[in-house]
């Protein structure tokens, strides 16, 4: 099992809140896309000819490339590694870019995932945002993708901005239970430095929600999507059965991996590496052929330990007591199995045979015990 993933780093208009990599100057994209095509050629033996499960286009705003450049990707992904006749093929989309035309367009390239980035219900936030989007918009589109025969469909939230109370999320949550899709992300608003929320948190123009109010509006959400048949696999991912993100779900199962594009990833089990976040850089060094557009570290066995620790954790799967033991010294092990005790008495963590997974109470101090239990 291995994915691609590719990053367009392009996007209409910048959100408030996101330090993802991307410019809203679309001048580049050509050029750009023409670069990540040399840098599927330059890496062709990076996942040692392993099947392809899962391709996933991510941003940015995928929507914005044209059929022709998503084509000529996809082709030269196709024509360099052998990818699955089933693979989940995912694109990131933007409500605003979902027109009937753009719909065909993505049914004729067989991608058969949409991840639509809807956000909020409430036009307001969507302002405050800096959507590019109104809610009947969303909603719209949303429909028109199930109308065109997208019927695997997953939708991002966000939630624990000013706009946030229990009685609007309750509304929001139904909302996107009423659209009938089959999986839904839903984040929590991160307060990142480099954007406007950022700068406006700085100079007091914007506060942050309490923990205790994000704490009540992230189990609302868990209550009211999981009575409507919405599994839970993972902290801020929530799928119908059968329709699990098998791209992201390999990544918490620590499966290989490779990112092309600007401040794309890649993993091979041994080594993670990133991509210069910077589009004119990315162009310049792939075209040059030499190793200058990405940066690589050879993971420790104490970096790859809490990483399993930390990703396994916030998923249905859980931590595996055998996996640790045959993978990591038996100093981790023991180290493991000291602190999460303290974590099985408080009932944060639930142990079931050799499986530890969060418990409600866990997932809402995640971060917290994970790094409590990093070696
Ligand atoms: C980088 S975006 C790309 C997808 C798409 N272009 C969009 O904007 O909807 C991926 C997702 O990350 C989430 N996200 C980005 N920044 C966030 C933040 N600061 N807090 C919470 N969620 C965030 C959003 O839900 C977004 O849909």
């Amino acid at each position: 099992m291995s994915g691609i993933y590719i990053h367009i780093p392009f996007c209409k208009k910048a959100c408030a809140y996101c330090d993802f990599h991307f410019s809203t100057s679309l001048q580049q994209k050509e050029s750009l896309v023409k670069s990540i095509l040399s840098e599927i050629d330059l890496r062709h033996h990076y996942l040692n000819d392993r099947k392809i499960d899962t391709i996933y286009f991510g941003g940015g705003t995928p929507s914005l490339l044209s059929e022709k450049e998503t084509f000529l990707i996809l082709e030269k992904i196709y024509k360099t590694y052998i990818v699955s006749n089933d693979a989940e093929i995912t694109l990131e989309c933007n409500p605003d870019d979902l027109s009937n035309e753009k719909l065909k367009e993505l049914k004729r390239l067989e991608i058969n995932r949409l991840s639509i980035g809807l956000q909020s219900f409430d036009d307001d936030e969507l302002i405050w945002m800096n959507r590019a989007h109104t809610a009947k918009e969303s909603e719209a589109s949303v429909k028109r993708a199930q109308d065109r025969g997208f019927e695997n469909i997953t939708i991002d939230l966000i939630y624990g901005s000013k706009f946030s109370n229990l009685a609007n999320w309750k509304k929001t949550l139904d909302k996107a239970i009423g659209l009938n899709v089959k999986h839904i992300s839903s984040y929590n608003l991160t307060i990142e430095e480099k954007t406007k929320l950022g700068h406006d948190f700085k100079i007091k123009k914007e506060v942050a929600i309490d923990d205790e109010k994000s704490a009540e509006l992230f189990l609302e959400m868990i209550d009211r999507l999981e009575k409507n048949n919405f599994i839970h696999y993972e902290i801020s991912n929530f799928g119908k059965e059968g329709y699990f993100s098998i791209h992201n779900s390999n990544y918490w199962k620590g499966k290989h991996y490779i990112g092309f594009g600007p401040s794309a990833h890649s993993f091979d089990g041994v080594s993670r590496q990133w991509n210069v976040s910077n589009n004119s850089l990315y162009i310049k060094q792939v075209s040059e052929k030499t190793e200058a557009y990405f940066e690589k570290e050879i993971l420790t066995e104490k970096e790859r330990f809490n990483e399993y620790v930390l990703t396994s954790m916030r998923t249905i799967w859980g931590l595996d007591l055998n996996y640790l033991k045959t993978n990591f010294n038996s100093d981790f092990v023991k180290s493991f199995l000291n602190q999460v005790d303290t974590y099985i008495k408080l009932e944060s963590v639930l142990r079931k045979n050799n499986i530890y997974t969060l418990t409600e109470k866990g997932k809402l101090l995640a971060d917290k015990i994970a790094s409590e239990l990093f070696v």
